[in-house]
């Protein structure tokens, strides 16, 4: 498998112009790229308490939102121009009221805590650009209430996309991006048993569940 190469000006997605245009691209292909990623969340079936990592301007956040009208949406994102965006974008979808926005790092022990517990937690494309997967997984799993879900979704490191001639940006992301077999480890690592590992190439996605 061709090694991990760590992206980082991907970090944090910043400025207002990219932050539009990212909202814009959600808007244009949001409904195709994040299909399966929906599909899973509507499978796990869970109400109350949620808690996204890395939402962006927050088109699946307006869907989760949309799609599970007694459920409260805490949305942790590192990009303040992000932010901004996803606020105006909430308000706009009349979800304001339901989605909160809080500045900060999945990574940051501190702030996860005082978040309290979640029901479900969820993240799309934005594991790859984690700092520490390890610790933000650590501080995801301590959130989940008794039987809550946490649902991460992202591209996988495989060496067929990994070469294909596409677009910069989206080459980066293929490339900073985990195999299935490192979330395994990932796992193990944290002593999280019950977890599930599944392929939907060119992503994939970690599930768990708190017993
Ligand atoms: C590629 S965007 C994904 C946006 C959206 N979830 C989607 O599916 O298109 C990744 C987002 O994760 C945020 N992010 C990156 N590292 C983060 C971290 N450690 N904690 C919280 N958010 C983070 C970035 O600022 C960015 O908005």
């Amino acid at each position: 498998m061709p090694r991990r190469v760590l992206h980082t000006d991907l970090e944090v997605i910043t400025g207002e112009q990219t932050t539009e245009d990212y909202l814009k691209m959600q808007k244009r292909i949001g409904r195709f790229y994040l299909k399966g990623f929906l599909r899973l969340i509507a499978e796990k079936g869970k109400a109350g308490r949620f808690l996204e990592i890395g939402p962006g301007p927050g088109y699946q956040t307006a869907k989760v939102a949309e799609r599970n009208p007694k459920s409260e949406i805490v949305a942790v994102e590192l990009s303040p121009d992000m932010i901004a965006v996803a606020q105006s974008y909430m308000k706009q979808r009349g979800f304001s009221d339901r989605v909160r926005f809080v500045q900060g790092a999945v990574e940051d022990e501190e702030l996860i805590k005082e978040l309290g517990k979640f029901d479900l937690i969820y993240s799309s494309f934005s594991l790859h650009h984690w700092k520490n997967p390890v610790k933000g997984f650590q501080n995801l799993h301590r959130a989940l209430n008794e039987d809550g879900v946490l649902l991460i979704y992202d591209l996988e490191r495989h060496w067929l996309t990994y070469y294909l001639p596409i677009r910069r940006g989206i080459v980066e992301s293929i490339r900073s991006s985990y195999t299935p077999k490192e979330l395994s480890a990932m796992m193990a690592e944290l002593n999280i048993q019950n977890y599930q590992v599944q392929r939907h190439f060119p992503y994939f996605s970690v599930s768990v569940r708190n017993r």
